[in-house]
């Protein structure tokens, strides 16, 4: 019933996680990328990097709109971060979102030095190696392979998803929803986001590849969502984002979108 499609290289395993049927605003594990075993990891100047790291992310990156990029310790020991929340995220929840991932990431892939972690309000990645500014070709799809739309509205839908992800590098942060009406077909809600450390050209070839990459396997499908390194975007039926004037996220709590996911079950890929 559920169903991905994965396109990675192979130095890195891709988990992509269940995303069980929900009604309710919710905040899901949606992905994981970890690079083979380290065991220096378990060095303790490793954990207190990655400690500094978290305080720095889980504290700038709210009140940076939502976007942060650091680095914590010094030399070998040192580790770059960043943390991206989705552009309509409030900045309480980019900040439960930051400590979520990292939770993840420290309980799923200990011995990693390179981490990536895809939630649905935020995405975060963490290396010794140095990638701001980096995107690459790490990335996932989820849709139900049986949820088809209607035929007249495919090729409309997936225009309709061009159009939003080459509307997104044009935006301030990078981040662009918008609403196809299709009449007797209902809405389809598009959303789009760059990692605020590549360029806006990066931006456009990142999205514009994701999207080619996937387009067999998504663009009959009533809904999906791609996540990757450094852009992500999303399609679906029902209005799954906030319902506010998208703008900086300025530290007011607000309601998160309405989420009602059907996606994967634990899918491991090499
Ligand atoms: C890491 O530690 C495990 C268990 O202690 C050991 O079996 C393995 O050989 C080590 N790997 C490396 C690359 O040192
Ligand atoms: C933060 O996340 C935890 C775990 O998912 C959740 O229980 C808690 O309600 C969240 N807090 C806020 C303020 O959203
Ligand atoms: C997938 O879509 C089909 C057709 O709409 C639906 O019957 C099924 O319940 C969906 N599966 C999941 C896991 O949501
Ligand atoms: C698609 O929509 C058309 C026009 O409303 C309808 O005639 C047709 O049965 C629909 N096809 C499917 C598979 O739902
Ligand atoms: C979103 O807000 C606008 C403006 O307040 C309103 O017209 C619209 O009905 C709202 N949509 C939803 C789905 O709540």
């Amino acid at each position: 019933m559920v169903d991905s499609d994965v396109r990675t290289s192979v130095v890195f395993l891709v988990f992509m996680l269940s995303l069980g049927i929900c009604h309710a605003d919710l905040n899901q594990n949606s992905g994981l990328l970890c690079s083979d075993a380290d065991n220096s990891t378990s060095e303790s100047s490793f954990r207190v990097n990655l400690d500094n790291l978290l305080g720095l992310l889980t504290e700038k990156g709210p009140s940076s709109n939502g976007f942060f990029k650091t680095t914590a310790g010094r030399r070998s020991g040192k580790i770059y971060g960043l943390i991206q929340c989705r552009g309509d995220v409030s900045a309480e929840n980019c900040a439960n979102c930051t400590r979520e991932a990292f939770a993840v990431a420290l309980r799923d892939c200990s011995k990693s030095k390179n981490v990536q972690v895809w939630f649905t309000w935020c995405s975060l990645h963490y290396s010794n190696e140095h990638f701001f500014g980096v995107w690459d070709q790490e990335s996932a799809a989820t849709f139900n392979k049986t949820d088809f739309d209607n035929a007249s509205i495919v090729s409309r839908g997936f225009d309709f998803m061009s159009e939003v992800t080459t509307t997104a590098p044009k935006r301030p942060l990078m981040f662009h929803t918008a609403v196809l009406d299709a009449g007797k077909f209902g809405k389809r809600y598009g959303m789009a986001q760059c990692t605020r450390d590549i360029s806006r050209t990066d931006c456009s070839r990142c999205l514009d590849t994701r999207l080619m990459t996937f387009k067999s396997s998504i663009e009959n499908k009533r809904g999906w969502e791609v996540y990757g390194s450094s852009c992500s975007m999303w399609y679906h039926d029902y209005q799954f984002y906030s319902n506010i004037s998208i703008t900086a996220n300025d530290g007011k709590s607000r309601r998160p979108g309405r989420l009602r996911s059907s996606f994967l079950a634990n899918l491991p890929i090499t």
